[in-house]
């Protein structure tokens, strides 16, 4: 279904992500046939460059980038021709009368700000003294979102006094992959889970988001931020809260957001023996973080494990375990819910114990998987095996269906749409800050270097004693 037509303005239309995401995902929702033939792409950069030179740029970020169609898409010469540049100087006066000229329209205007932080404000402030931040305007804002409450504050600040909380989509790329938008749909479109859903019959939780690669060329900003600021403050915290939260009455972007909200309030502060940062060390083929990162007396932890604790009603004892790094064994995302044990076995002792665990896989392959315990098949009595119950979207779906749009496609042609259900609110990124910052706090204090661990290895062995130690342990990664 086309969108209605619209005018997206990128700042910072020439950077990493403009290529590497923002661009091939227009592409392709372009070759799906949502962009109506008024819509027009405005890449905004510093460079010095004009649309003619702007559109061979994006033919090659696209043929580069765009995994599936590899730029061959019959329509990419009809793509190119909906892109438009102008040079613009976020600081200065450059640019703005052409692009206000430009985008004067009664179509959606959206001003993607794929840019340093730094200039959120100064680019919000010009748009509203070039009149391009009335009512119908609406501006898109990256991750990171500050790195830490004060700064995170500021930011919604300087954009408030331009733009009302409902023209602001603040980015979690998270929330636009398929399996995580699955997690609210399993959830509450059945009636099979949501009872079982709490303390009384849920062990424990499981979030694992693992990544096989290393900080690469991101070490600059990688090194101020570490794990806990670049993936679990936000991506692992939202997974966390759309596990945890209650039943929201309506699938509307304030019903969502004020129960993830909640969910952030009732998280009680993480005790230093329950988190474990670590940092990875090079291979003889492969750089270690800290030359990677440039910086040999690096402090900044790839790797972080923690224990959390959702303290209200339905989640009182059942601890959340979150663990995210890079350089690990391979690139697998999941969460695991494990259900208890059953009261009372009627089977004797040989028979074994066995629990379900519900395992929602974000990546590579998604899908859901309920194990499920059965006797093992033959003549051998009454002995129990667990097999999977296994929903592979590609298999349930067919290859077609489950050529699901990349996150950053979703996310785009809902800012058109207007919808903010996937996207945070001001509230909720100054919450998870508020949770995060004395966990680095004290590590900024005590001043300990993470622990080393083993590029290829499933982390620090510290993070394994975490579960370990409450009797329990981690699911391979795999
Ligand atoms: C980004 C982080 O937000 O998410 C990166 O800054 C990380 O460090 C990336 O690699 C992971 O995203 P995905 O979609 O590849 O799991």
């Amino acid at each position: 279904i086309p969108v209605d037509p619209f005018d997206l303005v990128i700042f910072g239309g020439t950077g990493d992500l403009a290529r590497r995401k923002i661009l091939p995902g227009l592409f392709r929702r372009f070759c799906a046939g949502q962009m109506e033939e008024d819509s027009r792409i405005i890449g905004a950069a510093r460079s010095d460059m004009d649309s003619e030179e702007y559109r061979h740029f994006v033919r090659e970020a696209i043929t580069e980038f765009d995994p599936k169609t590899k730029g061959e898409c019959a329509h990419l010469d009809e793509f190119l021709t909906r892109l438009h540049y102008v040079t613009i100087d976020a600081l200065g006066e450059t640019g703005w009368a052409e692009l206000a000229e430009l985008t004067r329209s009664d179509k959606v205007r959206a001003f993607y700000f794929s840019v340093a932080p730094r200039l959120f404000g100064p680019l919000a402030e010009r748009l509203h003294l070039h009149g391009m931040a009335d009512g119908e305007s609406r501006i898109v804002v990256e991750k990171p979102f500050g790195r830490d409450l004060e700064s995170a504050r500021a930011l919604n600040k300087v954009l408030a006094e331009h733009f009302e909380e409902n023209q602001i989509y603040r980015i979690d790329h998270y929330l636009g992959k398929e399996t995580v938008q699955n997690l609210m749909a399993i959830r509450f479109g059945n009636m099979l889970f949501e009872p079982l859903w709490n303390s009384q019959y849920v062990d424990h939780i499981q979030i694992t988001v693992a990544e096989s690669v290393g900080v690469g060329g991101r070490g600059g900003y990688y090194d101020r931020a570490g794990a806990m600021r670049d993936m679990m403050q936000n991506h692992m915290m939202q997974l966390l809260c759309l596990i945890a939260m209650e039943p929201p009455a309506k699938f509307n972007p304030d019903a969502v957001r004020d129960e993830k909200l909640k969910v952030i309030r009732a998280l009680d502060p993480v005790r230093e023996e329950d988190i474990v940062r670590g940092q990875y060390e090079g291979t003889e083929d492969l750089l270690g973080y800290r030359r990677e990162a440039e910086n040999p007396e690096s402090t900044t932890e790839s790797f972080v494990a923690l224990k959390a604790h959702v303290s209200n009603w339905r989640w009182a004892n059942t601890p959340f375990y979150l663990r995210t790094g890079k350089r690990l064994r391979e690139r697998a995302s999941e969460i695991a819910i494990v259900f208890k044990d059953a009261p009372h076995s009627i089977f004797d002792e040989d028979a074994g114990r066995h629990r379900n665990i519900l395992t929602i896989k974000l990546q590579p392959n998604e899908g859901i998987e309920l194990g499920v315990t059965i006797k093992e098949p033959g003549p051998g009595g009454m002995r129990l095996i667990d097999v999977p119950l296994d929903m592979s979207f590609a298999e349930a779906l067919g290859p077609e269906e489950a050529d699901f749009p990349d996150a950053y496609e979703r996310l785009i042609m809902d800012v058109i749409r207007g919808n903010q259900t996937l996207f945070m609110r001001g509230d909720e990124v100054e919450e998870a800050w508020a949770w995060t910052d004395p966990i680095i706090a004290q590590w900024e204090d005590d001043a300990v270097p993470p622990i080393r661990y083993a590029t290829g290895s499933s982390g620090p062995d510290d993070a394994l004693m975490l579960m370990h130690r409450d009797g329990r342990r981690w699911r391979e990664i795999k």
